[in-house]
């Protein structure tokens, strides 16, 4: 890269003065944790997915971990998932003391293949947790009808799906509404809105969300804002284990901001999508995403496919050399070692799994989509200028 060249990371956050300003404005107000900004930011959340409910937490592996204790998950469950996704998905099942059970992914949407559920229910079985990965809807009417004929609940992680729609009975419709049971949300910087560190948790069931509210605060019966405005002495009980999943009032307040700015991003990141299709799509052999007819995608990543002669590290050094951020195609938790004692996972009938380590017969999709694939930068303000850049290096290292 030459010294003039600016480098291109692969995300950045779109934040500025007006999320200072709220963040300084939860400072100054002397409430800082848990407070009046998040039930403000929760209700303009559910009202931005249409959900009935929307609760805050510190994060989406903790929300995901509520869901799963809401539908009921308990030790020695199942819950059917994919290992092709951010550990924190298979890793929040195992926090219950659950068993996930890995199901391949389709190729050209990297989500659960609906196909595959059945075959893979057992009578252990719970629940079943689907991703919306990189932002792409997945198969949700599909992956439904094959959980309610086993009266299953389905839960979307829908880290990096904010913004995402789904074609529901003729009309588009935000994921989180939510179309499962319970929808988990994440503002990681790597998504496409961040609160620093954050999570949400969608539903349209009352008992849920009240349940959340208070898992979330150690399973105390009186919330602490309750306690300080009363005009009487309250005692507050803990009737139920319960856990510090709370999210603070500042993070709250930049939510609120970044949730204003979001049909801007999410426009803006469909734009972008939209030139990578026509300035790559004359390259030999490279898969572009394909967005289904009843999905739109807030391009959350844009993940290409390479073609068969190149090799991914080299494709990745050589766009580095040049000034450019990537990443690889998105991990599977079955070939890491914390999940390599668990031969059962990548298996349907449990008992007889014979796959190397790392490497699962039945998860073929998932293993190659990690390998072949990466994603290409992306963020609010790039310019025509660097988005030129990205197209014109990746060409070069395609043509090896
Ligand atoms: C699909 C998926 N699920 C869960 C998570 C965990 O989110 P958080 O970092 O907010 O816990 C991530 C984060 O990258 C993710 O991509």
């Amino acid at each position: 890269m030459s010294e003039k060249m600016q480098y291109i990371p692969i995300a950045k956050p779109w934040m500025g003065e007006p999320e200072a300003e709220a963040a300084k404005r939860a400072i100054m107000s002397g409430w800082v944790t848990q407070g009046p900004e998040v039930t403000a930011f929760e209700q303009e959340f559910a009202a931005y997915v249409g959900s009935k409910y929307a609760c805050a937490v510190s994060n989406c592996t903790t929300a995901l971990h509520l869901a799963l204790l809401a539908v009921g998950v308990q030790p020695g469950d199942e819950v059917i998932t994919v290992s092709h996704s951010y550990i924190a998905t298979a890793n929040s099942i195992r926090y219950c003391g659950a068993v996930p059970v890995f199901v391949d992914i389709e190729p050209q949407t990297y989500n659960i293949n609906p196909i595959l559920i059945a075959d893979a229910i057992s009578d252990r079985t719970r629940a079943i947790l689907v991703v919306h990965q990189i932002g792409m809807p997945c198969d949700l009417k599909a992956i439904l009808d094959v959980a309610h004929s086993h009266n299953l609940p389905v839960i979307e992680d829908a880290a990096c799906a904010i913004g995402s729609e789904i074609l529901w009975n003729g009309q588009w419709e935000k994921i989180g509404k939510p179309h499962g049971d319970i929808a988990c949300f994440s503002f990681h910087p790597r998504k496409i809105i961040s609160t620093g560190d954050g999570g949400m948790l969608t539903t349209n069931n009352p008992e849920w969300d009240k349940q959340f509210r208070l898992w979330r605060q150690h399973g105390m019966s009186v919330p602490d804002t309750v306690r300080h405005g009363a005009k009487q002495v309250i005692f507050e009980s803990y009737p139920m284990l319960g856990y510090n999943y709370r999210m603070t009032d500042i993070q709250a307040a930049v939510g609120r901001e970044q949730l204003k700015r979001l049909p801007e991003i999410v426009e803006r990141r469909r734009y972008l999508a939209q030139q990578y299709q026509e300035k790559l799509a004359d390259v030999p052999g490279l898969k572009l995403p394909t967005e289904p007819a009843w999905a739109r995608s807030n391009w959350q990543s844009y993940c290409v496919r390479l073609p068969d002669k190149c090799d991914q590290v080299e494709v990745m050094q050589v766009m580095l050399d040049a000034g450019i951020a990537t990443r690889r195609g998105i991990m599977c938790a079955h070939r890491e070692p914390a999940y390599q004692i668990e031969a059962w996972s990548c298996s349907t009938s449990r008992e007889t799994c014979n796959c190397e380590p790392g490497s699962c017969q039945r998860l073929t999709e998932s293993e190659q989509a990690q390998d072949r694939a990466i994603i290409l930068p992306l963020f609010h303000h790039m310019t025509e200028e660097e988005q030129n850049r990205v197209v014109e290096e990746l060409k070069k290292a395609c043509q090896v």
